[in-house]
């Protein structure tokens, strides 16, 4: 037990084009810093369509879905792997509810967004999610590539 609580995840937190829209990259990346998360991949990218469908592919059948990837593919988004002990469940609670009207105040969604629609960022929703949005179970779902960085440690 105390070893899967040490355990380090992945997530891959994306800023959402309406996020990078109205300049709210540097407050959600702050947000994970404070927290204490290492940042271990970022790009700025604009996702395909067939990309959008792929990572999206879960909700397939909803009603919402072809809204949701014109969302997404309209414009550019930011990517990113956050690393650390829990942080997939942690990144979640800082990210807030779906429906940014339920998100509690204190989280990102609560304190910056008002549409489900519009909800400015996402984060995976579990370790298995993390690890293929992240792109290191199958190959690179979103290019990206964690680096092994020692963050402020002397080399
Ligand atoms: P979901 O995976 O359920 O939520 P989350 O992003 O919190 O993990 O849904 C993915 C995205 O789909 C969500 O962030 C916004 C969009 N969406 C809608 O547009 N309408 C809806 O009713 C739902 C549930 C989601």
């Amino acid at each position: 037990l105390v070893a899967s609580l040490e355990q380090v995840e992945q997530t891959y937190i994306m800023v959402k084009p309406d996020g990078v829209q109205r300049g709210l990259v540097g407050e959600i990346i702050s947000r994970f810093e404070r927290k204490g998360f290492k940042l271990t991949g970022l790009k700025l990218f604009q996702c395909p369509k067939e990309l959008a469908e792929e990572h999206y592919k879960d909700l397939k059948t909803k009603s919402f879905y072809p809204t949701l990837i014109d969302y997404i593919t309209s414009g550019p988004v930011v990517c990113m792997v956050w690393e650390g002990v829990g942080v997939v469940a942690s990144a979640r609670k800082l990210i807030g509810s779906t429906n940014p009207l339920q998100a509690e105040p204190g989280t990102i969604r609560g304190d910056l967004a008002v549409q489900t629609g519009r909800n400015v960022v996402h984060g995976s929703d579990s370790p298995e999610n993390g690890k293929r949005e992240t792109g290191t179970l199958n190959g690179t779902l979103f290019g990206l590539r964690s680096l092994s960085l020692n963050h402020g440690k002397k080399k």
